[in-house]
C-alpha cells in the first residue's frame, strides 16, 4: 500500500474529518474511509460499487475512458498479437514475463496436471444430458474440495501454488467433459504434446473413430480469445471470488463461486446472450426494430455485447477480437456468415444512434467472441464456460494476491437500512 500523500476533508453537521487519500501508480486517487465510522458514525452508500476501490491490487490496470488494459504492465494488444495465453497466465500469477527456462518449467506443471482424478467421471453422469455446461462446471469444479485434499490449506504457500496449476490445469479438461456429455460423446483425455489451447480444441471436437488434426488457424485464435479473457481487474466475478476466500474458503470452492457469477447474462453469459440476440434479429433490415427496443425505458431488451461498467469508449479486447473474427471466418471459409454481417451493421448502426453514443455503449469483449467461437463449431451454450476456463488464472491470480496480503480482512459490507423500526410481536387472533 502506498503511503498517504494528502487528505480529503469531510464536513457534516457541524463535524469536520480528515480522511487520508492514496495516489495510485496509475488510475485516480482513493479515499481511505477505513476510519470513517469509527471516526463519524456514518457509512458510505455504494450499492454496484461504481466508485468504491474494494482492494489493492498490482495485476490488471484499465482506464475505462481510454480504452487502455493493461497486465501487469504490458498493453492486451501488445500480449494478444505477440504472447500467448500460458505465458499471460505465468505474467499475472507471478508478475513478470517469464524466461525460456521458466516458461518451460511453467508449461510442463500445467500440462502434467491437465487429467482430472478418475472417479470424479462420476459427477458429470449424475447431470441431465441436457444441463447447461455451467451447471456442469460449477458443480465439478466445487466437487474439486472433495479430491484434491492436498491443496485446500490456504494458508500454506505450497498448498497455494499447487491448488493454482490444478485449477489452471483442468479447467480446460472439466470444460470440455461438460460439452462431449451433454452431446452423449465419449471424454477425451488431454493429450501432453499438445499447448494449452490446441488441447482444449481436442478434446472438445476428437471423436474415437478417427484422428483429429487441430488447425493452427483454430488453435491460434482459441489461444487469442483465452488471452483476452484472462484477467479485467475487480469485476463482478472476481470480486465474488475475492469475497468467498476473505471467509478462508479452499480455493477450489472460491473459484467454483467465481463461475457462478460469470454465468449471468450482465456478466460473463452475454457473449451467448449476444448470440441468441444476432439470431433472433436473423437480418439487417430487422435491425431498426431492436435498436428501437434497446432504447425504450419500458422493454427491458438490452443490446446484449454492448456496453460496459468500465470502458465508456472502447474495449481494446473487442477491437483485437474484431480482427480475428474476420481473420477466422475467412480462414474457415465462412465468408458469407449471416450473424456477422448483422453484428458488423448492428455496430456500425448502434455506434452512429445518439442514444448509444450518449449512454457510451459499444461492443464490448463478448460482441464478437461469440461469432468466433461459433465458427470454430461451439455451440452458444458452451461460450461461457470458455470465458470462465479462461478467466480461471485471473481468479486465481487475484485470489493469491489477496491471500497473500497480511492485511486481509473478511469482507463483510454494511447496509442502508430502510425497513421497519423496533416493534411489538402481535399474536395471531389480534392480526
Ligand atoms: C463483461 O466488469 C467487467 O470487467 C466485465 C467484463 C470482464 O471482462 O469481466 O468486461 C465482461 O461482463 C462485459 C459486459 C457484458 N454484458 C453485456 O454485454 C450485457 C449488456 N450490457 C449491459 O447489461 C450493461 O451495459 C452492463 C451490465 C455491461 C453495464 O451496466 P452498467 O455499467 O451498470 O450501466 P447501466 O446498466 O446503469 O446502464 C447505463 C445506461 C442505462 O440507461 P439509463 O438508466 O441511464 O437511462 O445505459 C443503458 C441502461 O439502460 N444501457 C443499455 C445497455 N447497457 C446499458 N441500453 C441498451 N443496451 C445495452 N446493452
Amino acid at each position: 500500500m502506498t503511503t498517504s500523500s494528502k487528505t480529503a476533508t469531510l464536513s457534516f453537521d457541524g463535524k469536520t474529518i480528515e480522511l487520508p487519500m492514496f495516489t495510485p501508480t496509475a488510475g485516480p486517487d482513493v479515499i481511505d474511509i477505513r476510519k470513517l465510522y469509527g471516526q463519524a458514525g456514518v457509512f458510505t452508500y455504494d450499492p454496484g460499487f461504481t466508485s468504491t476501490a474494494s482492494c489493492d491490487s498490482t495485476i490488471t490496470y484499465i482506464d475505462g475512458d481510454e480504452g487502455i488494459l493493461l497486465h501487469r504492465g504490458y498493453p492486451i494488444d501488445q500480449l494478444a498479437s505477440k504472447s500467448h495465453f500460458l505465458e499471460v497466465c505465468y505474467l499475472l500469477l507471478y508478475g513478470e514475463l517469464p524466461s525460456s527456462a521458466e516458461l518451460e518449467d511453467f508449461e510442463t506443471r500445467v500440462t502434467r496436471h491437465t487429467m482430472i482424478h478418475e472417479q470424479m467421471h462420476n459427477f458429470f453422469r449424475g447431470f441431465r444430458r441436457d444441463a447447461h455446461p455451467m451447471a456442469t462446471m460449477v458443480g465439478v469444479v466445487g466437487a474439486m474440495s472433495a479430491f484434491y485434499h492436498d491443496s485446500l490449506d490456504v494458508n500454506d504457500p505450497w498448498q497455494r501454488e499447487v491448488a493454482s496449476i490444478r485449477l489452471i490445469a483442468k479447467m480446460p479438461t472439466i470444460a470440455a467433459m461438460a460439452y462431449k456429455y451433454s452431446i452423449g460423446q465419449p471424454f477425451v483425455y488431454p493429450r501432453n504434446d499438445l499447448d494449452y489451447a490446441a488441447n482444449f480444441l481436442h478434446m472438445c471436437f476428437s471423436v474415437p473413430a478417427e484422428t483429429y488434426h487441430v488447425n493452427p488457424i483454430v488453435s491460434r485464435a482459441m489461444d487469442r480469445i483465452l488471452t483476452l479473457h484472462a484477467d479485467h481487474e475487480q469485476n463482478a466475478s472476481t470480486s465474488t471470488v475475492r469475497l468467498a476466500s476473505s471467509s478462508g474458503a479452499n480455493p477450489f470452492a472460491c473459484i467454483a463461486a467465481g463461475i457462478a457469477c460469470l454465468w449471468g447474462p450482465a456478466h460473463g453469459g452475454a457473449n451467448q446472450a449476444c448470440l441468441e440476440m444476432l439470431r433472433e434479429i436473423g437480418s439487417v433490415d430487422r435491425i431498426p426494430e431492436f435498436i428501437e427496443r434497446a432504447k425504450d425505458k419500458n422493454d427491458p431488451f438490452r443490446l446484449m455485447g454492448f456496453g460496459h461498467r468500465v470502458y465508456k469508449n472502447t474495449d481494446p479486447r473487442a477491437k483485437v477480437l474484431k480482427q480475428s473474427a474476420d481473420e477466422v471466418l475467412e480462414l474457415l471459409g465462412v465468408h458469407d456468415n449471416p450473424l456477422l454481417q448483422v453484428a458488423k451493421e448492428l455496430e456500425h448502426v448502434a455506434l452512429n444512434d445518439p442514444y448509444f453514443i450518449e449512454k457510451k455503449l459499444f461492443p464490448n469483449v463478448d460482441f464478437y467472441s461469440g461469432i468466433i467461437l461459433e465458427a470454430m463449431g461451439f455451440p452458444t451454450s458452451m461460450f461461457t464456460p470458455i470465458f470462465a476456463l479462461s478467466r480461471t488464472v485471473g481468479w486465481v491470480s487475484q485470489w493469491k494476491e489477496m491471500i497473500g496480503d497480511p492485511q486481509m480482512k473478511i469482507g463483510r459490507p454494511r447496509q442502508l437500512y430502510m425497513g421497519e423500526t423496533t416493534r411489538d410481536y402481535v399474536d395471531i387472533e389480534n392480526r
